[in-house]
Order: C-alpha cells, then structure tokens, then sequence
C-alpha cells in the first residue's frame, strides 16, 4: 500500500463523531504532507483531502494573498473567480478580518461572491504564518449551515498545519 492510500484508510469509512474525524483529518494531512517540500503540490493535495473526505461539499479551494488580492489557487470544485480584493466577498472579509467566517447562508451575505450557484454555505478559514496573512482556505456547501462550531475548529486546525507545513513564499 502506498503511502497516499495509507493516508485515506484512516480517513474514509468509518462511524466516527465529528472531532474524531477532524483529528484523522487534521492526522492525514500531517502525513500526506511528510517528506514533500513543493508546495504547489503540498496545497494541491491538501485541498483534494479535504475535498474527498469531508461530507457534504461542493468547493474547496486555497486563495493566496498576492499584494492586495487574494488570487486562487489550488482548489477542488468547479472553476471559480480567480481574484478577490481585500475585504470583498467573504473570502476577502475573512482575511481583512484575520479571522473565520461562517456564513450559514450566503443568500443572506451581504457582497457575498457567487462562483459556484451551487453553493448555500461556506467558511473561511483565513491562513496566518507567523502573524503574516498568507490566503484562505474556503470551503463551500450546497445546503444551509453546513458548518456548525465542530467544524469551525476542525477546519482551523487543518489550516494550522497548512500555514505551519507549507513555505508560502515559494507558492
Ligand atoms: N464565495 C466566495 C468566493 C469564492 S468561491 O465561493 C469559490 C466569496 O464570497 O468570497
């Protein structure tokens, strides 16, 4: 067994309440990302992780803070807009805020960017290196609140390791 299908036995499954499977989550991208330093790739397969593990969604994608603009970059879904100023959307409000938003429905987001229709609720995550805004991770659902409390932390925590394990100025 290779080490990706190593990474995805531990994941895929299994009856498991919501913190557990974030800590298996959170556990595989630590692994998935060992022993690698590109990090195109590295983001590349940290978005198709989570995309192919977490229930119920439709998009899952990295922006990258380019200057003043977040512009995309590795991402799971459908094609999506490729730049969001700073404080636009919520993706741009997430990181002007440097802090999660979760938007229950997007509907009601005032200035809230449409790229997949699809999609009913979204969080994002904002990406912070050593106190240095480096992107978001935004992950979206087709249905009202999908993203409760449980997911908020288990979605940060997967963050954590991204902006830890991940040399941003090479992306
Ligand atoms: N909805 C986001 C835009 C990105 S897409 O959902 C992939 C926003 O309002 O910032």
């Amino acid at each position: 067994m290779d080490r990706i299908e190593r990474v995805f036995k531990v994941t895929v499954g299994r009856a498991v309440g919501k913190p557990e499977a974030y800590r298996d989550l959170v556990a595989s991208l630590t692994s998935l990302l060992d022993g690698e330093t590109d990090s195109l790739a590295n983001l590349a397969n940290a978005t198709a992780l989570a995309f192919s593990t977490l229930p119920e969604i439709n998009w899952c994608g990295v922006y990258v803070l380019r200057g003043e603009d977040l512009v995309l970059g590795p991402f799971q879904g459908k094609p999506a807009c490729v730049r969001i100023p700073l404080g636009k959307g919520v993706c741009g409000t997430a990181a002007a805020r440097r802090e999660t938003v979760v938007v229950p429905d997007v509907l009601a987001f005032p200035g809230h960017i449409a790229c997949d229709e699809a999609s009913r609720s979204e969080i994002v995550v904002p990406i912070l290196a050593g106190g240095r805004q480096r992107g978001v991770l935004d992950v979206d659902a087709p249905e009202k609140n999908r993203f409760d409390e449980e997911d908020r932390a288990g979605i940060e925590a997967f963050v954590a390791v991204l902006a830890l394990r991940i040399d941003w100025d090479a992306v």
